[in-house]
């Protein structure tokens, strides 16, 4: 029978005072692992499955959606949670495997700054798009007339 190691001790052996963060971290992720089903099983079956289903999916299939304040909200929900989601997971598995302290810290912060960023991106993305720009009614399809004129 093999017999299988001890895991590590923590690297923080004394807490200090203040909200316990990992173990609000451990919450997150169950509580948006949760989230994320419903908002990513959702988003694929209305994308791939409702209506013309995936050959239905073109540019203005995303100008239409992101008329509408449900399908953005939607969507910025689903990019918050999983970059967060993603970047803590990230994060469990730096933490566990980088035993280096500067390294391990630098890690961290990079997969912060890139979480961050990208949430910014997108969410301007989502709130700021317009469809309509670049416009040309000589080539564009009857659905973005419709929608632009
Ligand atoms: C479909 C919905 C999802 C569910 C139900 C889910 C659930 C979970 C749970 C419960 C954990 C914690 C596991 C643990 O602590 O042992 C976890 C870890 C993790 N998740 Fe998700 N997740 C989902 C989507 C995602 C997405 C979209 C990403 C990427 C953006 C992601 C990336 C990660 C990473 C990197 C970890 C850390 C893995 C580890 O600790 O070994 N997950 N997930």
């Amino acid at each position: 029978m093999t017999a299988i190691a001890d895991p590590r001790s923590p690297r923080v052996t004394v807490r200090r005072k203040g909200p316990n963060l990992e173990k609000w971290g451990w919450i997150y992720m169950r509580v948006s692992g949760v989230l994320l089903v419903v908002l990513i099983f959702g988003h694929l079956f209305v994308n791939l499955m409702v209506g013309e289903g995936i050959h239905g999916i073109d540019f203005a299939f995303v100008a239409g959606k992101y008329a509408t304040p449900f399908w953005q909200w939607w969507d910025v929900l689903m990019l918050w949670l999983a970059l967060i989601h993603g970047a803590n997971g990230m994060r469990t598995i730096v933490n566990d495997y980088v035993t280096h302290d500067r390294t391990r810290r630098v890690l961290v912060w990079a997969l912060w700054l890139a979480a961050a960023f990208l949430i910014v991106l997108g969410t301007l993305v989502v709130f700021t798009f317009d469809p309509c720009l670049g416009f040309d009614a000589s080539t564009a399809s009857d659905t973005m007339i419709s929608i632009c004129s």
